[in-house]
C-alpha cells in the first residue's frame, strides 16, 4: 500500500475575462497548492475498482472523480489494471479549495507511477483537463497561471516567502455553476492579472478574486464573514475560488465558534520528480 498525499489549493488572484459560447468561462488565475491534505491509500487490485470514503456524504460510485480518473488512465493506455483506493477527506467541499479535483489529479499521478510510468506529466495533464478544469493545476508544481477555463497551465517557480495564514469556512458551501451564474462581468472591476503576477512575484500580497461578488450576493452571510475577518487584521482577507472558503493571510486566531471550520495553513510546492509529501 501507498500513501499519496492529495493537496488543497487557493486561488491568489481570479481574473474573470468572458463568458464562452460553451458556457465555461475565459479565466486568468494564479493558483497555490497548501498543506491542506487528503490521503489516498492506492494498491492494485484485480476485476473492478474498489473505492472507500471515511466520509459518508461522498459518493463512491463512477460520479467521483478518482473513480473517473482510473477510468480515463485505463482507457488513454489500454490498461486493464484496477485499484483499491481508500480516500482520507481533510479538505472540506464546496469550498474553493479544489478537492475532488486534487483527488482526481493524485489518483492519475499514483495508478502512473503503479503501472510503471507509461504517460508523460503533460499527458496526465492533458487527460486531467477532460475530467475537470481545476484537475490540471493539481498536476503542476503547486503554484501556476491558469488560464483558459483553467486547464491551461503556465507553472510559476514557486513564491517567496512562503505564506502563512488560515483557511476559514462557514458550514454550507457554495456550488460552482451557481457563483458563475450570478456573475455580472459589466460589473467587475478592472483587475489587471499581469500586473497582479508581477507584483506578487516580487512578494506583494496584491490577490483579488472576481467570483467574490457574486457569491457574497448569492450569500450575504459570506460577505459578513468577510468583514468579520478583516477586522482582525490579517495581511489579506479573500475567498477562494468559488468559495465559501476564505483565506486570510496572517497568523491571528480567527473565531472559534460552532459552524465555523478553521485550519492553519502555508503554502506547499513539490518537487519536479516527486509528489506532495
Ligand atoms: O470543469 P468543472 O466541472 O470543474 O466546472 C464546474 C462548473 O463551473 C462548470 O459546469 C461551469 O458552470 C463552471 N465553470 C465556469 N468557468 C470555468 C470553470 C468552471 O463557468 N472556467
Amino acid at each position: 500500500m501507498t500513501r499519496y498525499y492529495s493537496p488543497a489549493k487557493v486561488n491568489l488572484f481570479l481574473h474573470v475575462k468572458e463568458r464562452r459560447p460553451d458556457g465555461y468561462h475565459e479565466l486568468s488565475s494564479l493558483f497555490q497548492t497548501i498543506d491542506l491534505f487528503d490521503t489516498l491509500d492506492i494498491t492494485c487490485c484485480e476485476n473492478h475498482d474498489r473505492l472507500a470514503v471515511n466520509d459518508p456524504s461522498i459518493p463512491c460510485d463512477t460520479t467521483n472523480l478518482i473513480l473517473k480518473a482510473t477510468a480515463l488512465f485505463r482507457q488513454k493506455t489500454k490498461s486493464s489494471q484496477y485499484f483499491n483506493i481508500i480516500l482520507n477527506k481533510n479538505i472540506p467541499m464546496e469550498a474553493g479549495l479544489g478537492g475532488g479535483s486534487s483527488n482526481a489529479a493524485t489518483t492519475l499521478w499514483a495508478i502512473n507511477v503503479l503501472c510503471g510510468s507509461p504517460a508523460t506529466i503533460e499527458e496526465l495533464m492533458t487527460w486531467g483537463a477532460e475530467i475537470g478544469s481545476d484537475v490540471a493545476f493539481f498536476l503542476s508544481e503547486g503554484t501556476a497561471l491558469c488560464t483558459g477555463r483553467g486547464e491551461k497551465i503556465h507553472p510559476v517557480p514557486a513564491l517567496t516567502p512562503q505564506r502563512s495564514g488560515w483557511i476559514v469556512k462557514p458550514s454550507f458551501g457554495l456550488s460552482t455553476p451557481s457563483v458563475y451564474k450570478h456573475l455580472k462581468l459589466a460589473k467587475l472591476p478592472q483587475n489587471e492579472p499581469e500586473k497582479a503576477l508581477k507584483k506578487i512575484i516580487e512578494g506583494e500580497l496584491c490577490y483579488f478574486n472576481d467570483l467574490e461578488s457574486p457569491a457574497f450576493s448569492l450569500s450575504p452571510p459570506l460577505a459578513a464573514l468577510k468583514e468579520e475577518l478583516i477586522t482582525l487584521g490579517y495581511e489579506k482577507v479573500m475567498m477562494t475560488g468559488s468559495g465559501s472558503a476564505i483565506v486570510c493571510i496572517g497568523l491571528q486566531q480567527p473565531p472559534e465558534r460552532e459552524g465555523l471550520w478553521a485550519q492553519k495553513i502555508c503554502f506547499v510546492n513539490r518537487n519536479a520528480d516527486t509528489w506532495y509529501s
